[in-house]
Formats: structure tokens, sequence, C-alpha cells
């Protein structure tokens, strides 16, 4: 049986070998740019590579994505009877909540501005912020929005949470459809996306969308890029409409050189690393997604094509 990882990071290869050995003892691991034998491959774990070699894997038992995105499969071209699972995993949520917690904090206790202040050499007191008058709107309330949820509550944060079905987090106010989006926008000081990128939510955080948050407001998008209308956001911020943005991810990556994103005053960036899929905490659900399909049995985190996560 051969797993072929195929990504376009080869050194991927190492670290995944060594992780699923302990626990599929013997499993053969090889980079798809490697020579392999078709009918042995059983299991392709999947980055953001072209699906057409897919087809030519007459024994393909399962499509792994090696990301909690499935956003560069499902729009792809895809052996529909292979069931296709994604990685959902404490360590990378974690990671996330971590990477949405140190932008909230940055963001509610003015860093940006004092960082300024400091470049100009100003002792200013800019006040205390109310964490109280805070609310936080988070877009997606799956594994990662319902975790970062909890935590910004116990900072006691006022959360309120927008999903597709309503949700029952204690303490956070559940909001559906596009009225309950409009009612969480108008109330959201902080305005999170944690949310999968889908035909559906493609481009949704547009002028309209921006415009519905109070004045002031702060956006973080760890999802993915295409989720933003970048011109929309790019004259919010420019507009004063809204007063910064913590960006993790972008269409394209990596961002173009000339992006004006790179150089905006009100922009903090990162190049897509909010929340990594770590081989070791991970390769164990892999593993076992391995065997239930040599059993007979769908894989956990199942992904739904036609929903699209
Ligand atoms: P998930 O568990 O599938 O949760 C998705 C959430 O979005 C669910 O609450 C779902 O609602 C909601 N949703 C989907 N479509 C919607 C729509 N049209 N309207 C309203 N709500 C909608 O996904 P996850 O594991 O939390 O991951 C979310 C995304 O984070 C991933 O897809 C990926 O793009 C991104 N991500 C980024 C990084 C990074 O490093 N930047 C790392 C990992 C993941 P229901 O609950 O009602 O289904
Ligand atoms: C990262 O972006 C992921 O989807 O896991």
């Amino acid at each position: 049986m051969t797993i072929l990882i195929a990504s376009q990071n080869k050194k991927d290869v190492s670290a995944w070998h060594e992780r699923l050995a302990e626990h599929l003892p013997g499993a053969d691991v090889r980079h798809w740019t490697e020579d392999y034998d078709k009918a042995a491959v059983e299991t392709v774990l999947m980055w953001k590579v072209p699906t057409d070699f897919l087809f030519d894997l007459p024994n393909l038992k399962l499509i792994q994505s090696l990301g909690a995105g499935v956003d560069h499969l499902v729009g792809a071209a895809l052996p529909h009877h292979v069931p296709l699972a994604r990685i959902v995993d404490p360590w990378m949520t974690g990671s996330m909540s971590e990477f949405i917690l140190m932008n909230v904090l940055r963001f509610f206790r003015y860093d940006p501005a004092y960082r300024h202040l400091q470049a100009e050499g100003r002792w200013e007191d800019l006040g205390t912020p109310d964490r109280f008058e805070t609310p936080i709107g988070i877009l997606g309330m799956g594994e990662l929005g319902q975790d970062a949820a909890r935590k910004l509550r116990m900072m006691e944060f006022p959360v309120m949470g927008w999903s597709r079905s309503p949700k029952t987090v204690e303490g956070v106010e559940s909001y559906t459809g596009r009225d309950g989006l409009g009612r969480m926008l108008r109330q959201a000081s902080i305005l999170i996306c944690l949310l999968p990128l889908t035909q559906e939510t493609r481009g949704l955080i547009d002028a309209e969308i921006i415009g519905l948050l109070p004045r002031g407001a702060y956006f973080i998008n760890a999802a993915r890029g295409g989720h933003v209308v970048d011109a929309d956001l790019l004259a919010a911020l420019d507009s004063g409409h809204l007063a910064g943005a913590a960006l993790d991810v972008f269409e394209p990556e990596p961002l173009p050189a000339d992006h004006p994103y790179w150089t905006h005053p009100k922009v903090i960036l990162t190049p897509h690393i909010a929340a990594d899929t770590n081989a070791r905490t991970a390769a164990r659900q892999i593993a076992e997604n391995i065997r239930l399909v040599r059993a007979g049995q769908k894989p956990n985190n199942p992904v739904d094509t036609r929903r699209g996560y």
C-alpha cells in the first residue's frame, strides 16, 4: 500500500513518513513527483496541486486534504466514488485561536496606535478600552470558530457567531441567514472570518457587508482570501470606516509584491501561518482514516462536496 503526498513541498515527505510510520508501520510514503506504482496507491494526501492524476489510480480509497480547508479540492475534478476527508485537529484549532486572540487583543488594546506613538517618541495615554463594550462577531462557527468563540468568552468579550445552522455555545449569541448576518454585523466592533470558501461565501465580505459594521470596526481574516473583495476592503480602510485589518490569507498566494496590502498602514499581514497542519498531531487521524477505508468504512471528518465544505 502506497501513501502519496501530493503537495508542492517535497520536504513534507520526511515529516509525514516519520509520523505515519508510528501509526502504520512499514507504510510506503512517497512524494507524487517520485516514481510509484499507480496500482499500489490507496491514499493521497493532497495540498493545492492539480487533481487530474487521481483518475489514473485504480485502487484509490481515500483523498485526504492535508488542511482543514478543502476549497482546493471541491472546485476541482475528482473521482467522486472516492471519499474525501479533511483535517480536524485540536492542535490546529488551538493555533488558530492563538492567532485570533493575538489580533483581537492587538486591536482592542490600541497596539497599532501605540507603535506609531513609540516611533514618534510620544508619551500619550489613549485610555483603557472596555471589553464588555467590545462585541466580537465570528463568521463561521465550525471547529475553528467555536473554539475562538469560547476562548474570547473566557476573556469576557461579548461574542456572536454566524453559521448556516444555529449553534449552542455557552454565552455566545447565534445568528443565521442574511438577516442574522446583518444583525450581527451592526453590533460587531471586531469581525473575524473563519468560514470555508464555497460558492456561497466567495466574495461575501464586500462593500455592503463591511458597510453594516459600525464605523471604526476591525476585521480579521484567517479563512481564505477569496472571501474578501479586496478593493472594497481597501476602500473601507482608506475612508476610515474600518480602523484596521489583520489578514493572513490572500488570493492569490503568495500575495504579489506590488499589492497595496503590503504597505497599507492599517493592515497587519501574515503569510498564511495562522494554523498549520502538524504531522505529529495529525498523523494519527490520517492513519485511522486509512484503516477505516481499507475496512470498507467511511473516513472521519468527511467533506460534503455538494455543500462545499
Ligand atoms: P468547519 O468546521 O467546516 O466550519 C465551517 C463553519 O462555517 C460552520 O459553522 C458552517 O455552518 C459555516 N458556514 C459554511 N457556509 C456557510 C454559509 N454559506 N453561511 C453561513 N455559515 C456558513 O470549518 P473549520 O474547520 O472551522 O475551518 C474553517 C476554514 O478556516 C477552513 O475552511 C479554511 O479555509 C480556514 N483555515 C485557515 C487556516 C489558516 O492557517 N489561515 C487554517 C485552517 C483553516 P454550519 O455549522 O451550520 O455547517
Ligand atoms: C489551512 O489554510 C488549512 O485549510 O488547513
